[in-house]
C-alpha cells in the first residue's frame, strides 16, 4: 500500500518561492506514494489546483461570525482545500488549543468533507517519567472507536526541529498504542524526519507515512524522502 507523504511548510515561503518548489518537486519526484503538502493559508486559493494535493495547517473549530483571523472549513472547502492538519503542537502550544478545541475543528473538517491530519506527541518530560501511555491515551479520547478513517500523526515534541529521532521500537509502540485506541487509522510520524532517516522510517517501522517539516522546505530533498519506500 502506498504511504502518505505530507510536508508542513509552516510559517514559511512566499508565492514565488512557494511556486518554484512545486515545479522543483514536479520535476525531481516520482512516486506512486500520496505526497500533500501543508502550505500557508494566503496561499491555499493559489495552489490549491496545481496537480499536487494541498492541505491547510490549521482550521477554526467555530462555523462562522465574530472570531477574527480564523479561517473556517466552510472556506477550505471553497478554495478547493481536501486536508488540513489539526492539533500540531505548535498551535497547541502558541494559540492554547485544548483537546476538546482539536475535536471541534475535527468536527468542522468532516462536516465538510475534508480529510484532518490530527498530531498529537509528547514533551520530553512525559517520556522521561513514563507517562507516555496515559499522555497520548489522554489526546486520543475523543477519537477512540470512532468508524472514520483517521491520520494521526504522532510527532514526540523533544523530536521536532531537534534532529532527535526515536528508535523504530519506539515508534512501533506508540503506534501501537494508537492502533489500540483507533479502529481505523492510517498511522504518519513526524519530528526531525530527512532523507538519511526517512527510508529506515518508512520501511522498517508500522507507520503508513511521514510528516515533514523542516527537511520539506527543500524540494529535492522532500522528493527524496517520497521516493524512500
Ligand atoms: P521537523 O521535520 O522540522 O522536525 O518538523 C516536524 C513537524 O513539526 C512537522 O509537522
Amino acid at each position: 500500500m502506498s504511504k502518505l507523504i505530507i510536508a508542513n511548510f509552516k510559517m514559511n515561503g512566499t508565492k514565488s518561492s512557494i511556486e518554484e518548489w512545486f515545479n522543483t518537486f514536479s520535476r525531481e519526484a516520482n512516486t506512486s506514494n500520496e505526497v500533500i503538502v501543508a502550505i500557508p493559508s494566503p496561499f491555499l486559493i493559489n495552489f490549491a489546483d496545481n496537480g499536487i494535493r494541498v492541505a491547510a495547517q490549521n482550521v477554526s473549530p467555530y462555523v462562522s461570525g465574530a472570531y477574527t483571523s480564523q479561517v473556517s472549513a466552510e472556506m477550505l472547502k471553497d478554495c478547493g482545500i481536501e486536508y488540513s492538519i489539526i492539533g500540531h503542537s505548535e498551535s497547541r502550544e502558541f494559540l492554547k488549543e485544548t483537546d476538546e478545541d482539536i475535536f471541534n475543528k475535527y468536527n468542522q473538517l468532516i462536516k465538510y468533507s475534508i480529510k484532518p491530519v490530527i498530531c498529537i506527541g509528547e514533551p520530553l518530560k512525559i517520556r522521561e517519567d513514563n507517562l507516555l501511555q496515559s499522555f497520548i491515551s489522554s489526546q486520543l479520547k475523543y477519537f477512540e472507536d470512532l468508524e472514520n478513517e483517521l491520520i494521526i500523526a504522532y510527532e514526540p515534541i523533544w523530536a521536532i526541529g531537534s534532529g532527535l529521532i526515536p528508535t523504530v521500537e519506539d515508534i512501533n509502540e506508540v503506534s501501537e498504542l494508537i492502533r489500540g485506541i483507533c479502529k481505523n487509522v492510517r498511522i504518519l510520524y513526524g519530528g526531525s524526519v530527512n532523507k538519511e532517516n526517512a527510508s529506515n522510517l518508512l520501511n522498517n517501522s508500522n507507520i503508513d507515512g511521514v510528516l515533514v517539516g523542516g527537511a520539506s522546505l527543500n524540494p529535492k530533498e522532500f522528493a527524496n524522502i517520497a521516493q524512500s519506500c
